[in-house]
């Protein structure tokens, strides 16, 4: 049984992770448009691949799965995960499964105004969105929404372009200079994440871990603590299961005056899941067992409290 690990990139751990779950019983293979992304150092074997818009590219991705006779793909980028989902059936063809959710929720968690509008149609507590101004601003004269509010591209992802804004003029400023802006209600507490595997074969909500973030760094939590709510897991549960996700999923939380918000929803490994597989969450070997047709046990919240993470860096020489 081997495994395809797409958009490696930096992501040196979940191929290391990887590795030492499937340890002699198969391969993990890794890809990178760079030679010098280092994550595919750590897998069995490797191949640099053309960007995903290059055309073709799924095509090189499928020889790539038959040659190495790939058992399950995933991809570690948001911009891949709908590319696979759509394709699902032309890998099965060759015996690959794709390990994530489907076309339409890898579309929707991509799209931060329309994620918006589900959580929100379905009584989630959320950010009030808005991707027209006109109609914010209306909001502001009528007293519904006040500053500061957080405008943030509607399709972004690692905290790229986001920002604070306490006036009109920012946001004037913002939007001439940038397409698909979306300004959002300024969520003020305790930020969360929660690194989750829906089982591929049962359905259910096998695995939860929850931290709070302590501190951010380029877009990723740099430091943080894990922590247990009985209450949060129910919340997570109802809500992935609602929405219908599958495999390794990563949800941004905040808490406000003892409610759960939903921010935001990558249905991939985050970058941040290193915290929840130390602390002995092993979602790795929870895919595994997907891959090998079993179905995996229930065990939410099989970790302990007051286990801090904190990010550093490392460095990979190699010599050509
Ligand atoms: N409405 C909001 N209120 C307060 N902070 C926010 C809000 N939206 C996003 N943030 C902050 O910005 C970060 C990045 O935003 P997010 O929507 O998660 O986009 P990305 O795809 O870049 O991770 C979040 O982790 C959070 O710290
Ligand atoms: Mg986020």
């Amino acid at each position: 049984m081997n495994i395809l690990i797409l958009a490696a990139g930096t992501r040196n751990k979940i191929v290391q992770y990887f590795r030492n779950t499937v340890r002699d019983d198969g391969e993990v293979v890794a890809t990178d448009s760079s030679k010098l992304g280092p994550a595919i150092y750590d897998a069995d074997k490797y191949y640099i691949v053309p960007p995903i818009t290059a055309s073709g590219y799924l095509d090189v991705i499928l020889s790539i799965c038959k040659k190495e006779k790939i058992h399950g793909i995933l991809s570690l980028i948001d911009p891949e995960l709908s590319l696979l989902a759509a394709n699902e059936e032309k890998f099965k063809a060759i015996g690959t499964t794709v390990i994530g959710s489907s076309y339409e929720l890898c579309e929707l968690a991509l799209d931060k105004y329309r994620m918006y509008q589900w959580l929100a149609s379905r009584g989630y507590n959320c950010a009030r969105s808005w991707m027209e101004r006109d109609k914010f601003y209306k909001e502001v004269k009528e007293g519904g929404i006040t500053y500061p509010v957080f405008v943030k591209p509607a399709y972004g992802s690692a905290s790229i372009s986001i920002s604070k804004v306490y006036d009109k003029e920012t946001v004037d400023n913002l939007f001439t200079h940038e397409d698909n802006l979306m300004i959002q209600e300024f969520l003020n507490g305790q930020e969360i994440g929660a690194d989750v595997y829906i089982d591929m074969l049962s359905g259910e909500v096998v695995s939860i871990f929850t931290k709070k973030k302590i501190h951010m760094r380029a877009g990723e939590t740099d430091k943080a603590v894990s922590f247990k709510d009985p209450e949060l897991f129910a919340f997570i549960e109802k809500f992935v299961l609602e929405a219908g996700f599958k495999g390794q999923i990563d949800i941004d939380i905040f808490r406000i005056n003892g409610q759960y918000y939903i921010s935001e929803i990558n249905p991939r490994f985050g970058g941040g899941y290193p915290h929840a597989y130390e602390s002995g969450c092993n979602h790795m070997e929870l895919i595994w067992n997907n891959l090998n047709g079993r179905a995996n046990r229930k065990h939410i919240g099989a970790y302990e409290e007051g286990i801090y993470m904190m990010k550093y860096n490392e460095l990979k020489i190699i010599r050509k």
